[in-house]
């Protein structure tokens, strides 16, 4: 293998230019009331594009307004194009590139304000246990015309991307949401076209990358996140996960974000540590949606327990089998494990839970060897994409008790 890669310098992306290797990975911020990125979401992705890293990811853009998994989530249209340019803007400034997370929740919403569709709508009829509190305990399958819809809305919304200024686009292609749940066979069990074979499950995904890759030109880095499994029985296996892989890097992704887990049947798998449950049902304020999670919740949210790097060995599978970049996620909170990441191979590290704890991450890892982010895993900030002021780290609301964390 050739020497690892110095994950401080700067590096291109397809044929973008970052400062150096490291993303804050897409973590559903919980800012954009309404619908609306406002003054919140701008300084939360501010500060931490000031802390040094490449390029953020402005997570959950959706592709329509019924893409939505609830209201107050942004979905990409011309009404809020001056919201997204001053965001843009402002992380830019900062010396950071943007990418936004292009998705949609296809069967998984508890949205009722639904304007096209009566219910949402995947591959496949199924219950709705999501939605079930909200009144919509039901999804419907999709017809022929409703998937060339959604590739529409993929290929509109990656335009409206480009046109605003964002730097990069990530296709969802994981953790259950729309297009996973057409890879997925526990999900799709369509007999048409769209179903059954590999090929068939794979036909929308590519629909959708072809859509979108002729809306933003080849001067634009297209990357793809994919559960490598969805650690559900029948669904994607870590074998075919390499497949998913493979077939997205040929059809002209830039970069693959190894990732794994859905969120409807396995959300501990891209976790890992301490049940999310508990914190989500604080901040729930449906009583029949707490009742649910704290029937189903033990049975959903698995016991993982954390490791740094949870996901290397899999996503080196992943590395061997495609040509294009290949961005580890999961488990990288330390400088120690940030020259790992780069020393087994990969081209970029995507950040969640320890940007979180820390935006000034790469700032201190790049002078500090011993460098800790001081994530502890705890997941309580999951449960804060509910709360009305959206996401933060628990942790740093005592700083009196954290000042051990830093430099340890
Ligand atoms: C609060 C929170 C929100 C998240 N929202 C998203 C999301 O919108 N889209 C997504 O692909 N992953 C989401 N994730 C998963 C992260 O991108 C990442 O895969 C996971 O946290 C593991 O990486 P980490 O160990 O660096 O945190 C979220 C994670 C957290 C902690």
């Amino acid at each position: 293998m050739s020497a690892a890669v110095d994950p401080f310098s700067p590096a291109r992306l397809g044929p973008l230019e970052l400062r150096n290797r490291v993303i804050k990975a897409a973590t559903f911020e919980g800012m954009t009331p309404g619908g609306v990125p406002g003054e919140r979401l701008i300084d939360f992705h501010r500060t931490i594009a000031e802390g040094g890293i490449g390029m953020t990811t402005i997570a959950y853009c959706t592709t329509e307004a019924d893409g939505r998994i609830s209201e107050d989530m942004m979905y990409l249209h011309a009404g809020i194009e001056p919201e997204l340019r001053r965001l843009i803007d402002a992380v830019q400034a900062a010396g950071a590139r943007v990418s936004g997370q292009l998705t949609h929740c296809g069967n998984f919403s508890k949205n009722r304000e639904l304007q096209r569709l009566k219910r949402p709508l995947g591959p496949s009829r199924r219950l709705n246990m999501l939605g079930t509190p909200a009144g919509l305990p039901f999804a419907g399958a999709m017809t022929l015309a409703d998937i060339d819809h959604l590739v529409e809305t993929y290929r509109e919304a990656a335009a409206l991307m480009k046109r605003v200024g964002f730097d990069a686009a990530e296709i969802h292609f994981g953790h259950g949401y729309g297009l996973s749940q057409f890879i997925s066979p526990k999900t799709n069990r369509r007999k048409d076209d769209y179903g059954g074979s590999f090929t068939n499950r794979m036909r929308l995904p590519l629909r959708v990358l072809e859509a979108v890759r002729e809306a933003v030109g080849s001067d634009f880095p297209i990357l793809g996140k994919i559960s490598m499994s969805d650690g559900v029985k029948g669904g994607v296996t870590w074998e075919e996960g390499v497949e998913v892989a493979r077939t997205l890097d040929q059809a002209g992704l830039d970069a693959i974000v190894t990732s794994g887990g859905t969120s409807s049947f396995n959300p501990m798998l891209m976790f890992r540590g301490p049940s999310i449950m508990q914190g989500m049902i604080e901040v729930e304020k449906n009583p029949i949606a707490r009742l649910g999670m704290k029937l189903v919740g033990p049975r959903l949210f698995r016991d993982y327990p954390y490791e740094e790097l949870y996901f290397l060995e899999r996503a080196q599978r992943v590395r061997e089998a495609v040509d294009c970049a290949v961005v580890y996620i999961g488990g990288c909170s330390t400088r120690a494990s940030l020259d790992r990441v780069f020393a087994a191979g990969f081209d970029f590290v995507q950040l969640g839970r320890p940007l979180l704890k820390d935006p000034a991450f790469v700032d201190g890892a790049r002078v500090d060897p011993d460098y800790d982010s001081g994530c502890t895993h705890c997941n309580r900030c999951v449960g804060l994409i509910e709360h009305p002021e959206g996401i933060r780290c628990p942790l740093n609301d005592a700083p009196a008790l954290e000042a051990s964390h830093a430099t340890a």
